[in-house]
């Protein structure tokens, strides 16, 4: 088979066939096919798409481009959330301990934060002496216990998308329907729960910037999930304001302790027991939705999914100290407000350039490797439709450099408008598929 009459059919147009489609990922992981053709193909998707056969055989051939987790020595029902990224998305550290407290089991494996995007792993290593490596044999005897474990994602767990996505990330060939897709659902195959709840974001911070776009992806990883045999339920929800206040790692552990706390802001609250909910129905704890959002409220409530979080983080060596308002974590050395320069209604807080803010910080990082600052981010005061008056406090920049300070100053003064009226609000959750 040759790579570049592949890539050519695809430019074309035309669908690739099943041996087609494994040529590319067994090439893409074992290294026999060069960045440069993997890119032109990525390229080619990006701008033809692939049909819904296809992107089910991509996903499959690189879900087992590497190792396959098998789950069954884990008592229960498995369950998993994925999000497909977005700005302030602390939802994970909430729903987690929230489902592990009702009896099912989570064993998560999670992403680190690329671009605008936070990752899961960056915000449990901000703990300190938060371990996110385990054996495969640790990580079992730890989810049989306490029912929760986050660990990092092995590197021989579909290296095709860890190298595919590296590409993408460095060709704009990210945004692909059928790309995200293979890429999201191969993970959740290879890391094996039999139930998976997807939050599909939507708006300025998420890959999927409309919901016509976001439903399409949505239909495609159900599909996906579906036809390896795993009950999947996808969510959409709104990302084009960050969630909750807090952007950036350290900062968003601490908002996820407060939301388990019960004291956490609405928006994080709701989505993440919607998410729990979806997820105790997937491990059979409920039949119904309302059911299970109260068995989630009550879990909350009563304080059981903050003890699960506690046990998670010292099972897994980190320490906090919950008596302390930020509970031990790394904090910035320079805190500084961004006011508001006129009275009226926020009308625009733009999630992508909050994270590229935080980013800009220190908070993320722009290729794979580069080193970040669990301590800096942005906690923001006021949110879509808040009401201001001049010199308000917007947010608050934690920085630890004074060149970062100023350019995340920018990004952020831009990412508020203010206007003399209200835009009508938009939906949390918009539509569950
Ligand atoms: N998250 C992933 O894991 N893959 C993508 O392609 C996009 C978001």
């Amino acid at each position: 088979m040759n790579t570049q009459e592949i890539i050519e059919k695809k430019r074309d147009g035309l669908a690739m066939s099943q041996a087609e489609i494994e040529f590319i990922v067994q090439g893409i992981s074992n290294g026999s096919i060069p960045d440069y053709q993997i890119a032109a193909w990525a390229m080619a998707v990006y701008f033809q798409g692939m049909n819904e056969r296809e992107t089910g055989e991509l996903a499959w051939a690189m879900a087992y481009s590497g190792e396959v987790m098998d789950l069954s020595a884990i008592e229960g029902i498995k369950v998993d959330k994925h999000s497909t990224g977005g700005v302030g998305d602390k939802t994970t550290l909430v729903v987690i301990p929230l489902v592990a407290a009702a009896g099912i089991p989570a064993a998560k494996m999670s992403g680190r934060g690329l671009s605008h995007t936070g990752g899961t792993i960056d915000k449990f290593e901000s703990i300190p002496g938060f371990q996110t490596e385990k054996t495969y044999k640790d990580f079992i005897e730890q989810v049989n216990r306490i029912k929760a474990a986050v660990i990092a994602q092995s590197g021989h767990l579909v290296p095709a998308d860890k190298r595919l996505y590296a590409i993408r990330d460095v060709t704009a060939t990210v945004e692909s329907i059928a790309l995200i897709a293979s890429s999201i659902m191969s993970k959740k195959i290879a890391s094996g729960a039999q139930g998976i709840v997807l939050d599909v974001k939507v708006g300025s911070g998420a890959f999927m910037k409309n919901l016509a776009e976001a439903e399409k992806l949505a239909r495609a990883m159900v599909a996906i999930g579906r036809a390896a045999g795993r009950e999947v339920i996808a969510v959409l929800t709104d990302m084009n304001q960050p969630l909750g206040k807090m952007v950036g790692n350290a900062l968003e552990v601490k908002e996820a302790i407060d939301t388990l706390k019960g004291e956490g802001p609405s928006d994080l609250t709701e989505i993440s027991l919607n998410l729990a909910a979806h997820m105790l129905i997937l491990g059979k704890k409920y039949t119904s939705f309302t059911d299970a959002w109260h068995g989630a409220h009550e879990i909350l409530l009563s304080g059981r999914a903050l003890v699960k979080f506690k046990e998670l983080v010292q099972e897994q060596g980190g320490s906090l100290d919950y008596t302390l308002v930020n509970y031990g974590l790394p904090q910035a050395d320079i805190k500084e407000r961004v006011c508001a320069q006129q009275a009226g209604y926020i009308t625009r807080l733009d999630a992508l350039e909050i994270g590229r803010a935080a980013m800009v910080l220190g908070a993320g990082r722009r290729k794979i490797g580069d080193s970040i600052d669990y301590a800096v981010g942005i906690e923001l005061f006021k949110k879509l439709g808040d009401r201001v008056e001049a010199g308000d406090c917007l947010a608050v920049i934690h920085a630890n450099d004074t060149e970062a300070l100023h350019n995340g100053r920018n990004l952020l003064q831009n990412s508020f408008k203010i206007a003399d009226l209200p835009l009508p609000s938009k939906e949390l959750i918009i539509k569950v598929i």
